[in-house]
């Protein structure tokens, strides 16, 4: 059966960090998948993090298996991380969710709920998008289209042409957005947008549903929510997607939730066990880990400003980062934008889509083995003081 078996492509992201491994020059840097790095190029454990596993080893008194949804009481607080404490759904009881295996397992159950559900939806993607989007829906048996989101000229959002486009779509069908730090532009929506983006999606009788993956990487953690926070007081219904890879630093934990806003208690039970089933044939039930991790920090107010601080320091060093790799291009008088490289302190989180075409991401990794994904996005963080140099005079070097 595999001797006829031609490979795959590698994956986009990963599959450059495979390629960066296997590199021998000493000198190599990885700018591709979002991670965070410190100024050593160390991807570290939350201080709140490590006191929390301490507790968690200590307590555990069983490995059961959780239940097909996972572990309440984490639900319980992803909804209010995601929805603020006193939203009106969670009042009403119209929120319910689940505890799923990292941002991509709620991504993937939430396409396995929509395709048992609503089999005829359109998954409305921005363009661009993180490049696992796509391939999640599809796999989910679901048809994928995209709209226009950011001008890759301008390095603004595409906001006109973005709402033109979503007036042609229709009723049940869904749009992914993000809810901060937009993987990969670094470009979100402001405040007026999101209650017009709302107010239209209301209309049209589509879906939102808000991939959250870097909440806390662009003002803090209250404030970016502020966008998810609007759109679900003016739409009836919407998916969240969270994970806490990255705000948490629970890369291979496999942390995240499916959280779903409904317009009634018995909306969301019901939504609720498709989603169980659509888990139930998937993985079953998901990893506890990271889960306790979470909410030990989250319940307990000194290790929740612990952790808060510490996002606060890594937000910080990737703003300082943007701002020394701008002046690093400026001082060698290589513009990535017709208007000079302010645009990459503007963006947020932990991305700059660079402008940098695909020939010169090519150049860059064979000439000079630095890595960056093929779309020209550049993972700030992982550029550190010992080779943000050797970063700007690859591309000032560039043909
Ligand atoms: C990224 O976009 O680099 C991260 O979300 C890692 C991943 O899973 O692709």
């Amino acid at each position: 059966m595999f001797e006829s078996v031609e490979p795959a492509p590698p994956d986009p992201i990963f599959g450059l960090n495979e390629a960066f491994k296997e590199d021998p020059n000493p000198l190599k840097v990885n700018l591709t998948a979002g991670i965070y790095l410190d100024e050593k190029g160390r991807t570290p454990v939350f201080v709140a993090v490590k006191t929390a596993e301490r507790r968690i080893f200590e307590e555990e008194s069983t490995k059961s298996y959780l239940g097909i949804p996972g572990a309440a009481d984490y639900v319980a607080q992803v909804q209010r991380l995601a929805l603020g404490q006193d939203h009106p759904a969670l009042a009403e009881g119209r929120v319910t969710g689940a505890h799923t295996p990292g941002g991509t397992g709620a991504l993937r159950v939430a396409g396995d709920f929509i395709r048992s559900i609503q089999p005829e939806a359109t998954i409305w993607l921005t363009n661009p998008t993180w490049v696992n989007h796509g391939p999640i829906f599809l796999a989910a048996g679901l048809e994928v289209r995209s709209f226009p989101y950011f001008d890759r000229t301008k390095h603004v959002l595409s906001y006109d042409e973005m709402m033109t486009s979503l007036l042609e779509i229709g009723a049940g069908d869904v749009v992914v957005l993000q809810g901060c730090c937009h993987n990969p532009s670094g470009t979100d929506p402001s405040a007026e947008q999101w209650h017009e983006i709302g107010e239209l999606l209301a209309d049209r009788g589509a879906l939102p549903l808000l991939d959250t993956a870097y909440q806390g990487f662009g003002e803090n953690v209250e404030e970016d929510a502020e966008g998810q926070r609007i759109l679900s007081k003016i739409v009836p219904e919407i998916l969240i997607c969270s994970s806490f890879s990255k705000n948490f630093g629970l890369y291979n934990e496999r942390v995240g939730a499916l959280i779903l806003v409904t317009t009634s208690s018995s909306a969301a039970t019901a939504a609720l066990s498709h989603i169980k089933r659509c888990i139930r044939a998937n993985y079953s039930n998901p990893p506890a880990h990271g889960s306790k991790i979470v909410t030990t920090v989250l319940e307990d107010d000194e290790l929740r400003q612990s952790w808060s601080e510490e996002l606060g320091r890594m937000r910080d060093r990737i703003r300082t980062t943007r701002e020394q790799f701008a002046r690093g291009l400026d001082e060698r008088r290589v513009h990535l934008a017709p208007g000079g490289n302010a645009f990459i302190t503007r963006q947020k989180g932990m991305f700059s889509f660079s402008g940098l075409s695909v020939e010169q991401v090519i150049e860059l990794k064979e000439k000079h083995s630095v890595y960056i994904v093929g779309s020209g996005r550049i993972s700030i963080a992982g550029m550190t003081p010992g080779n943000i140099d050797r970063v700007c005079d690859a591309i000032a070097a560039l043909g």
